[in-house]
């Protein structure tokens, strides 16, 4: 079930605008709606402008209705297990559960599954934000 994700999130790859870290990096959510949203890093001659595969599959999951993440691919071309970075681990967790899967995949497949509370443990939580 989760190679159609792996699958999409390495299609996604391909899209990847990544001339100066030449790192290509895909992503793919599986979405509350039933959908597959996917996205690649955007980068930036302005470097700090760029952001990563996560978010932009993130934007078009919301851009498309999609409201929650079921689970989610990312995989990297040139690293076999590509776990999000930080500030894509607190990105994905605002629309994830604690036991939402995240699957960190190579070039065949699905190598590791983790948990969103494992990428993310003693997540920022308060009740007065609402
Ligand atoms: N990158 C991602 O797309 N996702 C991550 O979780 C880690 C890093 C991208 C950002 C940048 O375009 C390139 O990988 C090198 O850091």
């Amino acid at each position: 079930m989760a190679h159609d994700l792996f699958e999409a999130a390495r299609d996604a790859m391909k899209f990847a605008h990544a001339p100066y870290s030449k790192f290509p990096v895909g992503a793919a959510i599986r979405a509350d709606d039933g959908r597959i949203y996917t996205g690649a890093n955007i980068e930036n001659l302005s470097f700090p402008q760029g952001w990563c595969a996560e978010p932009t599959a993130i934007g078009c999951m919301i851009m498309g209705g999609g409201k929650k993440i079921i689970e989610m691919a990312v995989i990297a071309e040139k690293l076999a297990l590509c776990p999000p970075c930080g500030g894509c681990r607190q990105k994905i967790s605002e629309f994830a559960s604690a036991d939402t899967k995240i699957f960190l995949c190579d070039e065949v497949g699905v190598q590791k599954t983790m948990t969103m509370d494992e990428l993310l443990p003693l997540s920022f939580k308060t009740d007065i934000l609402g």
